[in-house]
């Protein structure tokens, strides 16, 4: 998908119509870059993280969640680095005084170029950029900045101060001011859920029996000052995170590494999305804690962008937990290192994590699923919007609707519903004409609509419709349970099966 901006504003303003995605607090205006869920949204970004969450803990004999408060002791982030290198190099623009993020300043400029066929200067400028943050060369990215002439795009002009870092971590008070010292009671809200993991390792560790290599995952709340902030929930101010770290022996990151990125690849793709549209980016500039890092990418409309980090994260975080708080972090590994024929012994477990945005992966599902299709033939005008969504993360799996509002055709809608409720999301309609119910059910990812008519008194029989190919079929009420649920559990997506003849 190349940089589709229509496509993207289509898509915002399908989430918002259709209660997937809402401003914050819209009637105040909003708050920027900050966004709440709304009734189908949220059901569409619990299926999410129950998938996420089995595949990573139910299907995996080694690794356990945990769910970690929010607040966290404040010498948690000067271990982990964050007080001091949570940073980002930005610039300011003195005549409009909007600040830029140096990297997205240069990138957005870079795909104008791109768009004006520049592509080998585009690449040249992101090399050159690259190299300069690896550097943390400041007064080098601003003559980068100066040299390609790259204006601000409020005041147009390139009166920019110097290139300085900014602290990216949210800050508040915790408990009664008054009763601390200044600055004592400062505590931070997460930039990252995997802290909250790290200073549990030994507790899971040693309550769980677990042996290494294992891991933990988590899924929680995450916060980060964000200052360009502009691209609906790819990036947020408040996001969620679904994180684990898996705990290895030193020595053996480089294979568990290439492991986790398999492993994590093919998990986008059990959602059936097409591999072209996954990439992996190395990075050249590591974080703080990383010797190795890549991204997986994802062809989202406004381009490929970071979907998932998975980072070979050494001992670095053990490490510094155990030198400010004192703490052993030690495992003991009594399996036998072969060189030595001894027990491995004492050591700081290493650490591979793979780490994705639960927003982003939201919006990565959403763009792959929303297509705009002209349905027209020579005698009507007809469109639709839908979304593709996989059924196991469709908001509802199973509409049900009565053609009529009478002849006791309601009545069976609902003696169906109630049949399937506790197995998968169900939803009654019995307004509009057929057409427009199905019509509102593709837009919010319905993957089946079952119409209850009048044969259906007769022979217990209703038809369903096929979101994706719209064919319609007759069945037996008494399969339509076992057709949703395989097509949720992935075991099929049609009913040729099920077909009843008469
Ligand atoms: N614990 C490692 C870590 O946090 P990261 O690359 O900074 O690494 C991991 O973030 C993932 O979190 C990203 O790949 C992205 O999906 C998501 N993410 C990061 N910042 C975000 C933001 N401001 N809004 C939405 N998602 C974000």
């Amino acid at each position: 998908m190349a940089n589709d901006s229509k496509k993207f504003q289509d898509i915002i303003s399908h989430c918002k119509e259709y209660g997937f995605i809402f401003p914050s607090s819209e009637i105040y205006d909003g708050l920027q870059a900050v966004y709440d869920y709304g009734q189908w949204g949220s059901e569409l970004k619990k299926n999410i993280k129950d998938y996420w969450w089995k595949s990573m803990t139910q299907l995996q004999e080694n690794i356990v969640g945990i769910d970690a408060a929010i607040f966290m002791h404040p010498t948690t982030w000067k271990a982990s680095g964050h007080v001091d290198n949570f940073n980002d190099p930005m610039i300011d623009n003195k005549d409009s005084k909007k600040r830029y993020r140096v990297d997205h300043l240069i990138e957005a400029h870079a795909e104008q170029m791109v768009a004006n066929n520049r592509q080998d200067e585009a690449d040249g400028l992101i090399a050159e950029m690259e190299k300069l943050l690896a550097k943390d060369d400041f007064p080098g990215l601003k003559k980068l900045i100066e040299t390609y002439n790259i204006k601000c795009g409020i005041s147009g002009t390139s009166n920019w101060t110097d290139v300085r870092q900014f602290n990216l971590m949210f800050s508040t008070e915790f408990g009664s001011s008054s009763s601390s010292e200044e600055g004592d009671n400062i505590v931070y809200l997460r930039p990252e859920t995997a802290q909250g993991i790290f200073v549990n390792f030994l507790n899971v560790q040693k309550t769980g029996r677990m042996k290494i290599p294992f891991g933990i995952a988590q899924i929680g709340k995450a916060f980060r000052n964000e200052i360009v902030a502009r691209q609906f929930i790819f990036r947020m101010r408040e996001f969620e995170q679904m994180e684990m770290q898996f705990f290895i022996r030193p020595g053996t990151q480089k294979e568990w590494y290439e492991h986790w990125k398999q492993e994590r690849l093919k998990w986008h793709l059990s959602l059936g999305t097409d591999s072209k549209n996954y990439r992996f980016h190395d990075h050249i500039k590591l974080a703080h804690y990383a010797d190795a890092a890549c991204d997986i990418e994802f062809d989202f409309p406004i381009g490929f962008k970071e979907l998932e980090g998975i980072h070979s994260r050494t001992d670095f975080d053990l490490k510094n937990h155990q030198e400010f708080s004192k703490k052993k972090m030690q495992y003991f590994d009594n399996d036998i290192d072969p060189a030595t024929g001894k027990a491995y012994g004492n050591y700081i477990p290493f650490v591979i994590e793979t780490s994705i945005g639960l927003d982003r992966m939201f919006l990565s599902v959403i763009s792959n699923a929303y297509e705009e299709q002209d349905l027209s033939t020579p005698e009507k005008q007809d469109s639709r919007v839908v979304l593709k969504l996989p059924p196991r993360l469709a908001p509802i799996k199973m509409a049900v609707l009565p053609l009529v509002k009478k002849d006791g055709l309601p009545e069976i809608a609902r003696q169906i519903i109630d049949d399937c409720k506790s197995h998968f999301h169900c939803f009654f309609e019995e307004k509009d004409t057929i057409g427009k119910r199905y019509r509102r059910m593709d837009a919010i990812g319905t993957p089946f609509c079952v119409t209850v008519d009048q044969q259906t008194k007769e022979d217990s029989t209703v038809t369903i419709r096929h979101r994706d190919s719209m064919q319609q079929e007759r069945i037996a009420i008494a399969d339509l349970k076992r057709i949703v649920l395989e097509a949720i559990s992935g075991t099929t997506t049609n009913t040729s099966n099920f077909l009843i003849t008469n």
